[in-house]
Parts: structure tokens; C-alpha cells; sequence
């Protein structure tokens, strides 16, 4: 049996029938965001997840309202879920792209990282766990870059899927090398769970991009860009 997953990502953009889906807590937070960019990646993240879910449901995209209770200091500002219905979604947002990932009878974590000239070799040692670092300081310093930001992917994918994001330790996650397979070899931690299955996607070029659902089902992934940026673009 395979775990099917459906993938679609869309170019951020902010126009006022996707804000027509917003809630008064999102409306309020679309405010919040100075910058013309963060507002657009969140609104289209949104209203996305909303058009894909109400294809998935039945219901109106405009009467779908998320829970985002921290399981930490149950604040606002977890992970969306949509209650009462057994599907999962994630949502990651960078530079030109955001993505939405949705599985059913599963949970679901999706990132998306734009590749950048931030301070990597520092960073890996957050991020990576001790064997991932040989591997990566014996890769060629021109690959270094791309390898990072897939390691960063996969492993914020898996955190995403749990709920507990960047506050529990990538470095505690140790995967397979950045040019095999994704998979998870060992994992030490108060956060760990298994059976994890990763797949990377294909974004475009510069972005790194990884989703992980917790299933012992091999995965089926379907993605796509193309019905997300016609309704993000129309409207319809
Ligand atoms: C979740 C997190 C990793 C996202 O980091 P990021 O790289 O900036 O952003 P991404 O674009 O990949 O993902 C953001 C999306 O993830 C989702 N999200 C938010 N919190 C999440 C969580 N805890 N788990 C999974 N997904 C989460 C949201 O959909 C969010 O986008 P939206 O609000 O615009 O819809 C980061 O915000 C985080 O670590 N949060 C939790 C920190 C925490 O719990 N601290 C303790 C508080 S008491």
C-alpha cells in the first residue's frame, strides 16, 4: 500500500478575493506583515490551503477555519490543522514559492528553503548531526551550498510534521546524504518518531524543498503548479 500525498505550490501574490478567504485573525496578521512579500506569501499560503481543501471536502473555502494551538505553551501560532476531518496539510513559504502538502490518515510536514549565501558552514553545525558533518565538510565547497539547504528541507520538513518546528534540535536528526535517497537513520531526541518517510521536491532551480509524512507506507507524491497558480492568479 502506498501513502499518497498531493503536492502544489504557487508564486505569492496578494490580490483582494484571496484576502476575501481570510478570517479576522488572519486579516489581522496580513496587517501585521510590513513588507509587501510577507503579506503575499501568507495570504496565498492560506488561501491555497483553503481552495484545495474545500476540494477535498466539500465545503465552502470561505467557512474553513484552521486551529493553530502551540502544543508547547498552547499559543497561537502552531501548526494549522483543519479539526474534524482526518486530513493533514502543511504549508512553507520562501522567496517565490509557497507550497502546501496534504496527506489523509497521516501527518504531514512540507518545507521549502531558497538557497542563500548566509553564513552556511556556521549554520551546519546547528543543523547537521556529527556524521552529516564529515559528510558535508568533505563534499567540494561548491556543493556545499545545495547540500545545506536539502539537509535544512528534509529535516524541517519532519519538524513541521510533528508540530514542534525549529524548537526541537535538527542536529538530533540524522539522515541520509544530501545526494541519496531521503531517509532517516537515526534519530536521538524527546521529539523523535518513527516510521518517517521523505521525499524531495522539485521546485525550481535555487530552492530546496522536502516534505515528510509519519506512515510506514511508501509515498505517492502528485505535484504540480499548475491548477494552484490558475486559482491563485483567477480567482476561479
Ligand atoms: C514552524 C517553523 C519551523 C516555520 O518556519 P519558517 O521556515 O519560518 O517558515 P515556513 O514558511 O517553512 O513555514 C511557515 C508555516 O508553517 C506552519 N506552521 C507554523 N507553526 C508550525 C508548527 N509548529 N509546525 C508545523 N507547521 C507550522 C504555518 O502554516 C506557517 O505559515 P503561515 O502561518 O503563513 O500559514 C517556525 O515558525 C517554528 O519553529 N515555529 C515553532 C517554534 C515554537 O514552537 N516555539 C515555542 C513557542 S512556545
Amino acid at each position: 500500500m502506498e501513502m499518497p500525498v498531493l503536492v502544489e505550490w504557487a508564486t505569492p501574490t496578494d490580490e483582494p478575493h484571496m484576502r476575501d478567504l481570510l478570517d479576522a485573525a488572519e486579516l489581522a496578521r496580513h496587517d501585521r506583515f510590513v513588507r509587501p512579500e510577507d503579506k503575499a506569501r501568507f495570504v496565498t499560503g492560506r488561501f491555497l490551503a483553503r481552495t484545495v481543501l474545500a476540494e477535498r471536502t466539500g465545503l465552502a473555502p470561505e467557512s474553513i477555519t484552521f486551529t493553530t494551538e502551540c502544543p508547547h505553551c498552547a499559543g497561537d501560532h502552531g501548526k494549522p490543522r483543519l479539526p474534524g476531518h482526518a486530513i493533514d496539510f502543511s504549508l512553507s513559504h520562501s522567496g517565490d514559492r509557497v507550497v502546501l502538502a496534504l496527506v489523509e490518515g497521516a501527518v504531514v510536514g512540507v518545507d521549502v528553503e531558497r538557497e542563500s549565501d548566509r553564513d552556511i558552514d556556521r549554520l551546519a553545525e546547528m543543523v547537521l548531526s556529527a556524521p552529516e558533518r564529515e559528510t558535508f565538510a568533505a563534499l567540494p565547497p561548491g556543493d556545499r551550498k545545495r547540500a545545506f539547504h536539502v539537509y535544512w528541507s528534509r529535516k524541517e520538513s519532519i519538524l513541521k510534521a510533528t508540530g514542534h518546528g525549529l524548537a526541537a534540535p535538527m542536529s538530533a536528526i540524522h539522515l541520509s546524504a544530501p545526494g541519496d535517497a531521503p531517509e532517516v537513520l537515526s534519530w536521538d531526541d524527546d521529539a523523535a518518531v518513527s516510521p518517517v518517510r521523505l521525499a524531495d521536491l522539485s521546485l525550481g532551480s535555487g530552492y530546496a524543498a522536502a516534505l515528510a509524512v509519519l506512515t510506514p507506507h511508501p509515498l505517492n507524491v502528485t505535484a504540480g503548479p499548475s491548477s494552484a497558480d490558475g486559482r491563485t492568479m483567477s480567482g476561479t
